[in-house]
């Protein structure tokens, strides 16, 4: 079968990571018998320097047309880099955020897993990272502080910036119904993270969240004060299984959960809407500093094409397989820099692309 794929390699490391993506899945094809057809667009400072905005309707609309978007990251050096002297709104990053709301992709979810064979990496305290973790962060993405109302004025002289965190109750009830629906899967456990008491709208989001957990009787639901769990992430992360929270605090969350691995080069995403469609991106930047050096972690890349290939296309066989050589080549010591501790062989991101597709057969 054809699968269409539309590519943003977008800046920095992003287009060689892609490039090891697509050759992993240029092995899938093969070995399965399915035929992946790429198209590539421009976002982020790709597009700003070419198009003069960071994603054009044509771009948007390529995007739309396919079955599944893969990612690799966008972004540049914000104290150096010429984009960041353009209005916000021409800025790299709001060319994500205009594809994550023209595709209405609500629903990001940001797996943190301690690998077995990289537990050394983990930069918890050894009694914490022996239990392991693996959790998920189900983050809103299309709502909240993002895309509320802002202004900066001037009020009696002094200079005055407002943000608005809006949410209503069917964005919170179609991200809680996600949640559970994953929660499902796994192991059977929801934390909802909110600030419900300080704000309305964690009050909102508190009460809808139990409105849906009564669909879900198998699944436990618990809540958790967004500053608790910051906490609890580094102090026991084996307690989690899924945390549902807000775009705002969801951000911030996923940053430190991909941390605690100590691999954030390993940590693969996924943006979904109501459709198999979906967006899937590394969990890590562009990182300006290491471009065009062919020594990234194409690893959470391919694990986030493995995510395209299990939840837009329901090839599990297939995902598994990537997962699976992924883990192998690991597991035989192979480590591009970021993973790489002393008595390990060191390749690049080719090669490591190379060599996860090879095990793919
Ligand atoms: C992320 C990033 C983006 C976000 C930025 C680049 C706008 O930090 O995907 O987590 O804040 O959502
Ligand atoms: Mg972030």
């Amino acid at each position: 079968m054809d699968y269409y794929i539309t590519c943003i390699p977008g800046d920095g490391i992003g287009p060689e990571i892609v490039a090891a993506a697509k050759k992993v899945l240029d092995a899938v094809a093969r070995k399965f018998g399915h035929s992946f057809k790429y198209t590539d667009i421009l976002m982020g400072g790709a597009s700003i320097d070419v198009h003069g905005v960071p994603l054009t309707d044509e771009a948007i609309a390529t995007a739309k047309a396919a079955d599944a978007v893969l990612m690799g990251s966008i972004g540049g050096d914000t104290n150096t880099s010429p984009w960041y002297k353009l209005e916000p709104s021409k800025r790299p990053e709001a060319g994500l955020l205009k594809i994550r709301k023209a595709l209405n992709l609500f629903a990001n979810l940001r797996p943190a897993v301690l690998f077995d064979d990289l537990a050394d990496a983990c930069v918890l305290k050894k009694e914490i990272c022996e239990k392991g973790f693996d959790l998920v962060i189900v983050r809103e993405l299309t709502g909240g502080l993002y895309f509320g109302e802002r202004k900066t004025y001037t009020d009696n002289g002094v200079r005055t910036a407002v943000d608005t965190l809006k949410y209503d109750e069917k964005e919170i009830k179609r991200i809680a119904v996600k949640a559970f629906e994953i929660a499902k899967k796994r192991r059977n456990k929801v934390t909802s993270v909110d600030k419900a008491n300080v704000l309305d709208s964690s009050r909102l989001w508190r009460a809808v969240v139990n409105e849906v957990s009564a669909d879900y009787p198998e699944v436990t639901l618990e809540h958790m004060l967004v500053d608790n769990c910051a906490m609890q992430l580094v102090k026991d992360p084996s307690q989690f299984d899924v945390i549902l929270t807000e775009n705002m605090f969801g951000d911030i969350l996923s940053d430190e959960a991909s941390m605690i691995t100590g691999s954030i080069g390993m940590l693969s995403s996924a943006s979904l809407n109501e459709t198999k469609f979906g967006l899937y991106e590394p969990s890590h930047g562009s990182a300006p500093d290491i471009a065009g050096k062919d020594i990234a972690n194409p690893i959470a890349t391919i694990l986030s094409a493995a995510m395209m290939l299990r939840y837009s296309f329901d090839l599990n066989k297939e995902a598994d397989a990537v997962e699976n050589a992924v883990r192998s080549v690991i597991r035989k010591g192979i480590r591009t820099k970021d993973i790489a501790s002393e008595g390990f062989e060191t390749v690049g991101c080719k090669a490591m692309g190379e060599l996860i597709a090879e095990e793919i057969g």
